[in-house]
């Protein structure tokens, strides 16, 4: 799959004022701080599209790209989808008030944008199974919100420890879940993954 055009559309504080549910869309939500909008512009080739910050919570609104890709470089059948940016999850520095706000407004946006196909979970691969990682992917499958797992920012640890800490998290989720979900390694640096995440899509686009 090439990628012809990558735009910033619109910020959206909450699931009822989103642009039109008129094409697919796919979502990346993690820890704040994770790599999502970096992970954005990496699979679009254009550093700039979303901000990314190094400090945790730039993203606070539900951020939508309109993406259009071809099959192939020069080709003609189109497909068009949506790209959502959120806002991450676990950052301390914020207010209860803030922390409730925000689960609402991921809690709906989840549960009731009726055009998501697929939401990615990314998930910082130098780290061990977090509480708070698996408590998400808990609650995606209580809400019955499909999802594939992307451990990013792989070319900041050595290749063992990443798989290391890939099959902790994935044993980890065996003890509540009976089928593991779909995995990808990713840097945005190194653009690893990038190919195996645009498949996905790719896939889920045709159905
Ligand atoms: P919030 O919007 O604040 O929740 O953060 P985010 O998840 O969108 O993270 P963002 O993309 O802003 O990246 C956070 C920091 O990590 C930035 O300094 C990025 O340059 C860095 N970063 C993101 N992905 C990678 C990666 O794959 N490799 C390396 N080395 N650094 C990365
Ligand atoms: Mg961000």
């Amino acid at each position: 799959m090439h990628i012809s055009k990558a735009a910033y559309l619109v910020s959206s504080p909450e699931v009822e004022k989103c642009p039109a549910p008129d094409r697919p869309e796919y979502a990346f939500i993690g820890r704040s701080n994770v790599g999502k909008s970096s992970l954005i512009n990496m699979l679009c080739r254009n550093q700039k599209l979303a901000k990314t910050s190094g400090s945790p919570g730039k993203t606070q609104l539900i951020n939508h790209f309109e993406i259009t890709s071809v099959k192939q470089e020069g080709g003609r059948d189109y497909s068009n989808w949506y790209l959502v940016d959120l806002p991450g999850y676990g950052f301390a520095k914020v207010s209860q008030t803030q922390r409730r706000q925000w689960e609402k407004m991921i809690e709906n946006y989840l549960r009731k944008r009726e055009n998501l196909i697929m939401v990615f979970i990314l998930i910082d691969s130098r780290h061990e199974p977090q509480r708070i990682d698996l408590d998400f992917v808990n609650q995606l499958g209580e809400w019955q919100v499909p999802f594939t797992l992307v451990f990013t920012k792989a070319d900041k640890e050595n290749q063992r420890t990443v798989a290391k800490n890939v099959k902790d998290f994935l044993n980890a989720m065996r003890e509540t879940w009976q089928f593991l979900p779909a995995h990808v390694v990713s840097s945005a640096i190194k653009q690893t993954g990038r190919d195996k995440i645009l498949g996905i899509i790719s896939e889920l686009n045709k159905e």
